[in-house]
């Protein structure tokens, strides 16, 4: 009877989280990592060729141009811890400008195992860089990592493509705070963030013609149906990509079509839903430019050198922790 008990209420943390965020009164939301299953992880990798979606080439423009310019102003030797590294693509060109100066250690850290796999598949033929991933939660990879600094040794952290936007203000601060709370004083954070543009073109880069966002979306539901046995009917709800102009941020919800309840026996529980309702699954914020060196300042960082892509607004900044 006892086991039998403890089985019963032992949920996985993905059919907790479920439980507790399809419970709320308002507004429904499901945390945004979840969004990153194998599925998520690959439907991600094609978002970031999508025309609409120009926050990943911005990213990868930036770093191709300035890669040696960045590698110069670090502490060597150093080593490079990167925060959801996703495929790890646009990393090759730091740890190639990095590999000429040193043998570099390099760790992504990823809650993806599908992408930890991708990233490693990637970068691992590059000369003179060791990988070691790890499947982790971004600040335990962290401290992970500066538990394996040797002295003498800095660390440079990567938090590329629009990543922090996930986090809403002032939540964006505190988790940088945290960043440098494990940093030493010189460390690094390269960080990007998107920035603000016109209306339609934002729309655009969360709700493409291609529908593939959308599938990216609804994957969680799938996800929930697969690991979670519910009974989600995909058909019964669609994406929707919305700006909340007081945040500044992109909204992405699932959006129920009909009145219905969904059956989610992993977690011991019924969600209803009323048509129109909608469960809120991932934020972007849209950044200021000057922004940035805020958020850097509040956080314990100051803002070194900064680069801006012209084609499509977005910051490159590298923060020296102090
Ligand atoms: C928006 S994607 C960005 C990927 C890559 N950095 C890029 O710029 O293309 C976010 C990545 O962070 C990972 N991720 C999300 N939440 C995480 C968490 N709490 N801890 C570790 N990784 C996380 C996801 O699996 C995903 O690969």
């Amino acid at each position: 009877m006892l086991t039998q008990a403890i089985t019963t209420g032992a949920f996985t943390d993905f059919a907790a989280d479920v439980r507790s965020g399809l419970s709320l009164p308002d507004q429904k939301e499901l945390p945004s990592k979840y969004l990153y299953d194998a599925i998520g992880s690959s439907l991600f990798e094609t978002i970031s060729l999508l025309p609409e979606y120009g926050v990943t080439r911005a990213d990868e423009r930036l770093l191709r141009r300035h890669a040696h310019e960045i590698v110069r102003r670090l502490s060597l030797p150093v080593n490079v811890a990167e925060l959801g590294s996703g495929s790890g693509k646009k990393t090759r060109w730091i740890l190639e400008a990095l590999g000429r100066r040193q043998a570099t250690s390099y760790y992504p850290i990823e809650i993806s195992s599908a992408a930890l796999a991708m990233c490693e598949r990637e970068l691992g033929d590059i000369d003179s860089i060791s990988i070691v991933g790890f499947e982790r939660e971004y600040l335990d990879g962290l401290l992970e990592v500066a538990a394996r600094r040797e002295p003498g040794e800095s660390i440079l952290v990567l938090f590329l493509g629009s990543t922090i936007g996930n986090f809403d203000r002032p939540s964006d601060t505190h988790f940088l705070a945290k960043v440098r709370r494990i940093l030493d004083e010189g460390d690094a954070l390269l960080l990007g963030t998107d920035l603000l543009k016109p209306l339609p073109q934002l729309i655009a880069a969360y709700d493409d013609p291609l529908g593939v966002t959308a599938a990216f979306n609804l994957n969680l539901l799938a996800r929930i149906n697969r690991e979670v046995g519910a009974d989600f009917d995909l058909r019964r709800f669609e994406h929707q990509a919305r700006f909340n102009s007081e945040t500044g941020s992109i909204e992405m919800h699932l959006r129920a079509r009909a009145t219905h309840d969904v059956n989610i026996p992993g977690a011991d529980f019924v969600a209803s839903f009323t048509e129109g309702e909608t469960i809120w699954t991932e934020s972007s914020h849209k950044y200021l430019v000057e922004e940035v060196a805020l958020l850097a300042n509040h956080a314990g960082f100051k803002c070194e050198a900064q680069w801006i892509d012209s084609e499509w607004p977005f910051a490159e900044s590298l923060l020296i922790a102090n």
